[in-house]
């Protein structure tokens, strides 16, 4: 709200249920640095992963409401599989008036680079049971073996270890263990991080892995196409009253405001 008066460059608003759109704000940071963002954690609502759907899709509508007429950005990164996979058509038939930049997952990608033709997605049970990820499955997949791993877990997980937490080796191995299949003697050679929090913890992965894969992250893909989409600016410096976190829970603790120091963020 309070820093509209000097901004002639609107700013990017980075959506997502908690601290994982963080892995998606970092690359959109470098290739929009004359932007200012806002960073907004439906904390209240975390974890999107078990919602029913409806009640979900109605949350996010009811929040981006609030959010568009607040602060007017230039353009919305919904940083999210979890969201945007259930309520991206609905934003943008919404309010057509915005730009969304969605988070999907990179299923294409991954069909097209794997050589075992066996991939894994993991992401959270909403994002693995919605039509919208089958659809990518059948139109970009279908030559694949593609196996869907909702963790119930990692998304909490991920938070409780960015903020330096222990996890227990045992726990995540738990959780990605599922990814890992042996066919006809072939083997999963990518695994989708179809969730922002996951690539957080993509150096546990790659160490509790019982054999090495690409572990394949869109963060620098939707931060891309959000730099397509946003008008480049014949000036780089953005109004610094930007560059700041809301949370929808109104009551970070304080480690979470720490990490959104770190991450160039004040926290409201
Ligand atoms: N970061 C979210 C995603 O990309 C989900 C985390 C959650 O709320 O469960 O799907």
């Amino acid at each position: 709200m309070e820093a509209t008066a000097k901004a002639d460059l609107k700013p990017v608003l980075v959506f997502d249920s908690g601290i994982g759109g963080l892995t998606v704000l970092r690359e959109a940071r470098v290739l929009m640095p004359e932007r200012g963002f806002i960073y907004v954690a439906d904390d209240a609502g975390f974890p999107y992963g078990g919602w029913e759907e409806e009640a979900l899709k109605a949350r996010i509508l009811a929040l981006f409401a609030e959010l568009l007429q607040r602060y007017a950005p230039e353009i919305c990164i919904i940083a999210c599989n979890t969201a945007f996979t259930l309520a991206g058509a609905d934003l943008r038939a919404a309010f057509p008036q915005m730009t969304f930049v969605g988070t999907v997952p990179a299923i294409k990608p991954a069909a097209e680079r794997t050589r075992s033709g066996l991939v894994s997605v993991l992401a959270t049970p909403g994002t693995v049971k919605r039509a919208y990820t089958r659809d990518l499955i059948q139109s970009f997949a279908s030559q694949c073996h593609v196996r869907l791993v909702g963790s119930e877990n990692l998304a909490r997980m991920a938070e409780a270890y960015i903020r330096g937490e222990t996890v227990s080796d045992d726990a995540v191995r738990a959780e990605i263990g599922p990814c890992f299949v042996e066919k006809d003697g072939a083997r999963t050679d990518i695994v989708v991080l179809a969730c922002t929090h996951y690539p957080f913890m993509a150096n546990l992965f790659r160490k509790l892995a019982p054999w090495p894969v690409d572990w394949l992250d869109p963060a620098e893909a939707i931060a891309r196409q959000a730099r397509r989409l946003v008008p480049a600016a014949d000036h780089a410096d953005h109004p610094d009253a930007y560059d700041f976190a809301v949370f929808t829970s109104e009551a970070p603790d304080f480690s979470t405001r720490r990490l959104m120091q770190g991450f160039g963020l004040r926290t409201l």
